[in-house]
């Protein structure tokens, strides 16, 4: 039996997650907006696309939830993105009105779902939807970690020329300025790249990498990117409906691992069919850590600005 799987916003993020999915195959999708015929509209596109990629899902656009009740899995891209010169954090009071009611309508529908979380500012929207839900922690995860990893490899991919497959990258923290990239455990092919780059170079990589959301915000003008964080949400998808238990970055809620409690930061987490089942610890040196706790500070102020109670 093919999952069911539901899209909580239908633009660029909403839209190309539906159709990568669609290409997957292994899921029906529903595809919720509240603009009338956009989910519709998106729906019909990509069910069409189906005779040719050799789907067989259902895709469903719809402006109401009914349609998504007993979802396995809930994407929730629902939100505005920025505009040049915002950081994430500037979505917050418009995006958490909107996050707030869309969980409240993904739990009525879909009491057992997983919630993925797309909306930025996006450590601040996870701790949202798992406030308003009551949901156990394992089934409430952010994107922010796979895309941040991808953005690093591709960046040091084109500085070595070599595949972006061999570079196995980490980075820790809130998806925001104060994301802390590790190079001593960034490898290619298991060598670290502090052995195979200068520190200058590492450094202007993960400037770049730290500042790729907003460099795509302003070449775009009217959006941000959701090409590669699409992609990034079909990995954890994957690694759920196909139980893979695959260890990947991903905004967890923290309880005292990595000395944090009580916020959601970037961590490895061990994803499989329950959702996020285990919250990998790596050992960090005291610079690391010191960073992990400003950058889940950062997130916390953030976070009490939504004066959740
Ligand atoms: N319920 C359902 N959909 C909603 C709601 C709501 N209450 N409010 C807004 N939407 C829809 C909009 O109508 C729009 O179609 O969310 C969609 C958002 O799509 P885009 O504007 O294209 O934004 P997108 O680039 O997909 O980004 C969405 O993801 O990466 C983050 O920062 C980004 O927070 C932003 C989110």
């Amino acid at each position: 039996m093919r999952s069911k799987i539901s899209i909580i916003g239908a633009g660029m993020t909403g839209g190309t997650i539906a159709q990568r999915l669609a290409e997957k195959g292994y899921a029906d999708i529903v595809l919720v907006d509240i603009i009338e015929g956009l989910p519709q509209g998106k729906a019909l596109d990509i069910l069409q696309s189906g005779p040719v990629i050799g789907s067989d899902s259902s895709i469903v656009g719809t402006n109401s939830y009914k349609e998504t009740a007993d979802s396995n899995i809930v994407i929730i891209t629902s939100g505005v993105p920025r505009k040049p010169g915002m950081s994430r954090d500037d979505l917050v009071y418009t995006n958490m009105e909107i996050v707030k009611g869309v969980t409240e309508n993904v739990v009525k529908y879909s009491p057992n779902c997983i919630i993925i979380m797309l909306t930025n500012p996006l450590d601040a929207m996870c701790q949202l939807a798992l406030h308003v839900s009551k949901f156990p922690r394992s089934r409430v995860v952010g994107q922010s970690g796979i895309l941040d990893t991808a953005r690093f490899r591709t960046f040091l991919a084109m500085e070595l020329n070599i595949s972006v497959e061999d570079i196995s990258a980490f980075i820790l923290g809130g998806h925001g300025d104060t994301m802390v990239a590790i190079p001593r455990l960034t490898t290619v092919a298991g060598i670290p790249i502090t052995e195979l780059l200068p520190k200058e170079k590492i450094d202007r990589i993960v400037e770049r990498t730290v500042k790729g959301g907003g460099e795509i915000v302003s070449l775009l003008k009217t959006g941000s990117a959701y090409y590669a964080p699409s992609a990034a949400v079909v990995q954890m998808v994957d690694a759920i409906v196909l139980d893979k238990k695959k260890i990947l970055p991903c905004a967890a809620y923290l309880d005292g691992e990595y000395g944090i409690k009580g916020v959601f930061v970037g961590v490895p987490v061990k994803l499989g069919k329950n959702g996020i089942e285990q919250i990998i610890e790596v050992k960090l040196t005291p610079e690391e850590s010191a960073a992990l706790k400003k950058s889940a500070e950062a997130v916390r102020e953030l976070v009490n600005i939504m004066k959740l109670g």
